[in-house]
């Protein structure tokens, strides 16, 4: 049976858990915890899995770095013939790093500063995602100094909403994001009149974990309802971007896999001919890893039982920042009857919890748990809260593991200070 949260290559082997041929309760003693653990197989497949079903050569997938800007992730993924989605000056520098060329790169993001946009141009990245009718006169504005010519997607808010948590939604009008239609029609009728920029397409994100390809298949309709009143405008389109967003299962319960979605977002865009860019982050590296962590103290309160781990909120912020759901693993099986705990982290705040009331084995003192479904918004979100130096992190391919993040030391926290 499957790991809930977990790709297939994480399995239990005389009653351990394992990342593809490698022991946790190896890795721990190796590296220590808390520990991000990623398999290179579980990346393999789901980068193919996308790029099987939105495939070349109508379609590119561009991966979202914000999820996980780890250089040998995107070493990985580069590899596979994904390209990379920046929001940042700092994810494009991750991007050049890991090998990506201009023509691999897109960038989104509300508040691209002038040397960031500066830096892109000097690149010749594929396309700028333009959130605002400033930001479209600054580029024009600075490609201009530069010599140089943007690409332009105009990211369109098509005020749908995606249905999932709001922290994460961010097509509809309430949201920060985009241009509504009739202000990207006055941002196209604008770029007629730049030498800096050019159309290139429309974009469109309409939020995260998204579980149901209604909205997916809602904002397909929509966007060619714009092809249409951008061609109006006498403006063609050629790429339509529909950005990430496909959700995964953190619980172990069946989701849509991305082939349906494909399936009826091309199905939508039949009758048109355009490119069709997707931004995927979560769906390839969530289900990839785990944080592997250790019970530091088993504390009883009253009715209540705390499991205390090595590592907190500032590892994993997820729970805190989205009530999101995180199963929980026990490294090694524990037959025996169950009881409800809360699982926390050790950092100064109440919020410092991955779960309440949580049905679990009973564990003791020292015992290896897994948080699953750990590949996507963990590590890249990771901090040093309570001065906590972020967790080491290593990819397991077959029987061999390699660190690719080092453990942050105590002098790593005061590097930069003075
Ligand atoms: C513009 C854009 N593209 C892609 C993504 C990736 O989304 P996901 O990780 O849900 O696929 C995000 C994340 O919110 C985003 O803001």
């Amino acid at each position: 049976m499957s790991i809930p949260g977990l790709h297939k290559s994480f399995t239990r082997k005389n009653g351990v858990l394992h990342a593809e041929g490698v022991s946790l309760e190896k890795l721990a003693a190796k590296h220590d915890t808390p520990l991000f653990v990623y398999s290179r197989q579980a990346i393999e497949e789901r980068c193919r899995e996308v790029t099987t079903a939105f495939a070349a050569p109508r379609c590119r997938a561009f991966f979202s770095v914000k999820c996980n800007g780890n250089q040998s992730i995107l070493g990985l993924v580069r590899k596979i013939g994904l390209g990379a989605d920046i929001v940042s000056g700092g994810e494009l520098f991750r991007a050049k790093q890991a090998g990506f060329t201009g023509e691999d790169i897109v960038f989104a993001g509300v508040g691209k500063r002038d040397e960031e946009i500066a830096a892109a141009l000097r690149f010749r990245i594929k396309s700028f995602n333009v959130e605002s009718i400033p930001e479209l006169k600054k580029i024009d504005k600075i490609a201009r100094k530069l010599n140089r010519k943007a690409r332009i997607s105009i990211r369109v808010n098509p005020d749908i909403d995606a249905k999932t948590h709001k922290h994460i939604t961010t097509g509809t009008s309430a949201n920060k994001f985009g241009l509504l239609i009739k202000e990207a029609l006055k941002a196209g009728a604008l770029i007629k009149g730049m030498k800096g920029v050019e159309l290139n397409g429309l974009h469109f994100h309409i939020g995260s974990q998204i579980t149901d390809p209604g909205p997916f298949v809602r904002t397909a309709k929509y966007a060619r309802k714009c092809v249409a009143e951008f061609g109006r405008i006498g403006l063609e389109v050629r790429v339509l971007n529909f950005g990430g967003g496909f959700g995964v299962s953190y619980d172990g319960r069946q989701v849509t896999p991305v082939s349906i979605f494909a399936r009826q977002v091309l199905g939508e865009l039949a009758a048109i001919d355009q490119e069709v860019f997707i931004e995927p982050g979560r769906y390839i590296a969530a289900p990839s890893a785990l944080l592997l962590t250790r019970v530091v103290y088993r504390k009883e309160a009253g009715k209540r039982v705390f499991l205390i781990l090595d590592s907190g909120m500032n590892d994993l912020i997820r729970p805190v920042l989205y009530q999101a759901y995180h199963h929980i693993e026990p490294v090694r099986k524990r037959p025996g009857r169950k009881e409800k705990v809360d699982v926390v982290g050790p950092i100064c705040e109440t919020g410092d919890t991955f779960a309440r009331e949580r049905l679990l084995p009973r564990l003791e003192e020292g015992e290896l748990l897994a948080l699953t479904c750990a590949g996507a918004y963990c590590a890249s979100m990771a901090s040093n809260y309570n001065a906590r130096p972020r967790p080491a992190e290593v990819l397991v391919s077959g029987t061999s593991a390699k660190v690719i993040r080092k453990r942050e030391s105590y002098k790593d926290l005061v590097r930069l200070e003075s």
